[in-house]
């Protein structure tokens, strides 16, 4: 490892789940656009569904997702009748011809759910959208809060893979994190789905915590396998205090610094290589056999996913859909989310909609971040004389490149080994938003 590129490169980038990125939504895109985009969706479109539980029974401190603790189920319920108008109001926008390939529930975590509400909100997705016969159905779940009769649920509303997330299983980092989960709490539920037939597991990692160390993360990484979830990520610690409060109670001083985070994702990817699992783009790992490993990748909100569909919808609080004329994201306010559906029956508040040179852009950084290169001749087919411009960017990059983090590859480049970490690092010099709009990112790696 050479920590002098570790600093040179670790400036805080985007991690690229769209592009542009939500910092650059405007307020411009509203509620009327949004059912004017609905409208234009061509026949054949093929959709994914995503709807946002922003529920967990407790918060921890790292969290960077948009949730909240609820100690009572009356808020739930309420969240629940919105949700509800707000999906049979798209459906009534939506042509009943397009295909679902995908649902995903995010949090959050889904499993704060009722278990009667999960069947039920799972049949008003197959009775109001026409779900393709053996869609992938994932949920996220926080394992500290689920019992059988939830876990029951989840495989009677049709579920077919599940996300479980484990930061470290060392008593300190937990204490610093405020979410204590044991080995055997987590190995619980993994076994609870599989006696239920749920086989697609993944489990969530994260390096770069308070007080972690690569000892810590290898115990925590020999635990998890002796699980075999079919897929692992293994996100960076986003650190944004200024922006999330909750992350003000993590000391800073007791944070890995930014080459001890670099060895930690080291450790991390040779344990799991080590172990059969496949390197996916940036920071995922899949065994051969899952379909990840396989198939094409694409880059959505959840990180990598097999989940090619042309048109994501999504529901709920702050969720964030994507059609082919722009991304649009609901309010991320509960109250002011069921005020909106209350009233119009969407509610959305923000997004932007797509130049061609968005998403000749957004093309090219999202096959760096699924393939690390990109295909210059489909560039050329897909954007024309406009990718010229993009091509001449690339070769600069090429000859500016001193560290030998790209080589060329055809009139594109390819990120070799050595750059791989840094993925992000090389997408962003092609983000032609980037310094326009402050915007607060994690560290590049
Ligand atoms: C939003 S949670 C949903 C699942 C469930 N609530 C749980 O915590 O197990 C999904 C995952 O996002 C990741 N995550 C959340 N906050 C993060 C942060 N600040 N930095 C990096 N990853 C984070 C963690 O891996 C977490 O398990
Ligand atoms: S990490 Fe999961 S359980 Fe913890 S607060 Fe965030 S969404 Fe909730």
């Amino acid at each position: 490892m050479n920590p002098e590129l570790v600093k040179r490169y670790s400036a805080p980038v985007p991690r690229y789940t769209s592009y542009p990125t939500a910092p650059h939504f405007s307020d411009d895109i509203d509620a009327r656009t949004y059912r004017g985009w609905l409208a234009e969706l061509r026949p054949g479109t093929r959709l994914s569904l995503y709807t946002h539980i922003p529920f967990c029974d407790e918060l921890c401190w790292y969290c960077g997702c948009c949730t909240k603790a609820v100690r009572r189920y009356e808020p739930i319920a309420e969240y629940l009748t919105s949700l509800r108008t707000e999906i049979a109001k798209i459906a009534s926008d939506v042509p009943a011809e397009h295909e679902v390939l995908h649902i995903h529930w995010g949090g959050g975590s889904p499993n704060v759910l009722a278990p009667d509400d999960v069947v039920e909100l799972a049949d008003l997705h197959r009775r109001l959208f026409r779900i393709r016969e053996g869609a992938e159905f994932a949920v996220e779940i926080d394992p500290r809060h689920l019992d059988d009769a939830r876990t029951s649920a989840f495989a009677r509303a049709g579920v077919t893979r599940i996300s479980i997330g484990v930061q470290d299983f060392d008593e300190t980092v937990q204490a610093a994190i405020n979410r204590r989960q044991s080995f055997e709490v987590t190995e619980r539920a993994v076994l609870g789905f599989r006696s239920h037939g749920i086989e697609a597991i993944n489990i969530d990692l994260v390096y770069g915590l308070p007080h972690q160390t690569r000892a810590s993360l290898q115990d925590t990484v020999e635990k998890v396998l002796q699980l075999r979830p079919t897929r692992i990520a293994a996100f960076g610690y986003a650190h944004l205090p200024e922006r999330l409060k909750h992350q003000r109670l993590i000391a800073t001083a007791t944070l890995p610094d930014s080459i001890e985070r670099f060895a930690q994702a080291n450790r991390l990817s040779r344990l799991l290589m080590r172990a059969g699992y496949e390197r996916i783009g940036l920071d995922h790992f899949a065994l051969p056999d899952d379909p990840l490993a396989k198939g094409q990748l694409a880059r959505n909100f959840q990180g990598y996913t097999t989940d090619t569909a042309d048109a994501l919808i999504g529901f709920g609080a702050s969720a964030i859909g994507r059609l082919p004329q722009g991304y649009v994201q609901n309010h991320p306010a509960a109250a002011e989310y069921a005020r909106r559906i209350a009233e119009e029956g969407l509610a959305t508040s923000r997004g932007i909609a797509l130049t061609d040179n968005d998403r000749m852009r957004g093309f090219v950084i999202e096959r760096l971040m699924c393939d690390m290169t990109f295909p210059a001749r489909e560039l050329r087919q897909r954007f024309g004389d406009r990718s010229e411009e993009l091509l001449r960017e690339a070769h600069a990059l090429l000859d500016a490149d001193q560290d030998r983090l790209i080589e060329s590859d055809g009139d594109a480049f390819r990120v070799t080994d050595r750059g791989r970490p840094f993925v992000r690092t090389i997408a962003a010099c092609f983000d032609s938003y980037l310094d326009t709009k402050a915007a607060r990112h994690a560290p590049g790696i």
